[in-house]
């Protein structure tokens, strides 16, 4: 009898509970219940500027921040110690109380402490254009669509490779993104379901025999990292051959790589990149550099302050579950945008609206 009192005393609590979960504003979607406002901080913690994307996202970040009637508290990491750099600064914006807290990050796999502590003190944690792996103390993640980046760049090699080539066999090399960075085998995975069946049926060869990621990838995103792994590369395997395309994750790494194979005196591969970053547009336009992606950093800063004012108005934001976003701990669910291909065929198109692209791919 006693025992029935208790179980029936227990349903009653948990079913409170549960009601008081539904009824919490959905502030941060953490069991805290704390909710953010208008004119409370948000912090917004962005990593080393190892692509131009990051350049651009303090500066948009503080924009829309400010526009949405918040304040910003916007720190990078720097180039060195980048890791503990930014672990200092996360855990510094949740002393100082900032109530959203939206991380791009350094390691996505060592932000663990960080994000648990940022959410007991009922900050809403948001991933920004790169996952954070292996917890559930990630609220959402906001980025573009990164499995479809990678589609997008096979896609364009095979038919860069075709509009230099009419037939295959194609020699190829592939390059992805660093290991820490979660993006880096997403986009990689994206492009291996479109090649790998290519490589399969012998319309491509990657002459290295250098395929997975661990073979391929990029330390650090560092220019100087792809720039060496090429030469390597030509010099080992490619001494009687031509190379005809290659693979590469961003424009940086691409630049990189033409350097190396200009050097070794190798015709211009088809080669393509990611992030339309002013450097590399001219290449585009020339034909030095196949293709590029165009992801709008000032749309992706906006799209996480939409939710964070989603949030502050108590309105639930709408987010898609996408396996691709998958932590390791569950799937975060997501804001995604769409990536654009870019090429010197629709360049000027692409970018209308961005005065700075589109004056570049104008001038050809
Ligand atoms: C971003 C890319 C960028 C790369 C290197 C990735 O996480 O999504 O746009 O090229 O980092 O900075």
């Amino acid at each position: 009898m006693r025992k029935k009192i208790l179980v029936g005393a227990s349903v009653v609590l948990i079913a409170g509970l549960a009601l008081t979960g539904c009824s919490s504003r959905g502030g941060s979607g953490s069991d805290s219940g704390a909710s953010i406002k208008k004119g409370d901080t948000i912090g917004v913690a962005l990593p080393a500027k190892t692509s131009q994307n990051w350049v651009l996202a303090g500066a948009a970040f503080k924009k829309s921040i400010e526009a949405a009637g918040f304040k910003a508290d916007i720190q990078y990491a720097a180039a060195t110690g980048t890791v503990s750099d930014q672990q200092g600064q996360i855990s510094g914006m949740v002393t100082k109380g900032d109530k959203a807290i939206i991380i791009g990050a350094a390691d996505g796999s060592q932000l663990g402490t960080q994000v648990k502590a940022a959410k007991t003190s009922g900050a809403t944690v948001i991933a920004w254009d790169r996952n954070i792996l292996n917890t559930k103390n990630v609220d959402y993640y906001v980025a573009f669509n990164n499995y479809k980046v990678g589609q997008l760049q096979a896609n364009a090699l095979l038919d860069g490779l075709k509009a230099k080539k009419s037939s295959g066999p194609y020699n190829i090399e592939l390059f992805a993104g660093s290991p820490d960075d979660a993006n880096a085998t997403v986009f990689f995975n994206g492009a291996m379901s479109v090649l790998q069946p290519k490589i399969d049926d012998g319309t491509l060869k990657v002459v290295s025999g250098q395929t997975t990621f661990k073979q391929v990838n990029t330390q650090g995103w560092l220019a100087q990292n792809a720039q060496s792994r090429m030469s390597d590369i030509l010099t080992k395997s490619y001494t009687d051959t031509d190379l005809d395309g290659v693979l590469s994750p961003n424009d940086t790494l691409a630049r990189a790589i033409l350097t190396a194979t200009k050097a070794a005196g190798k015709s211009n591969p088809v080669i393509t990149g990611q992030d339309s970053e002013t450097a590399s547009i001219p290449l585009i336009m020339n034909g030095t550099q196949y293709s590029t992606i165009y992801k709008n950093t000032t749309e992706e800063a906006q799209a996480a302050i939409d939710l964070v004012s989603d949030l502050a108005a108590g309105k639930t934001p709408k987010t898609t579950k996408d396996k691709n976003n998958d932590n390791g701990a569950k799937i975060v669910p997501a804001v995604e945008l769409t990536p654009i291909l870019v090429t010197k065929e629709n360049a000027v198109e692409a970018y209308k609206g961005n005065d700075t692209l589109e004056a570049l791919a104008k001038q050809g």
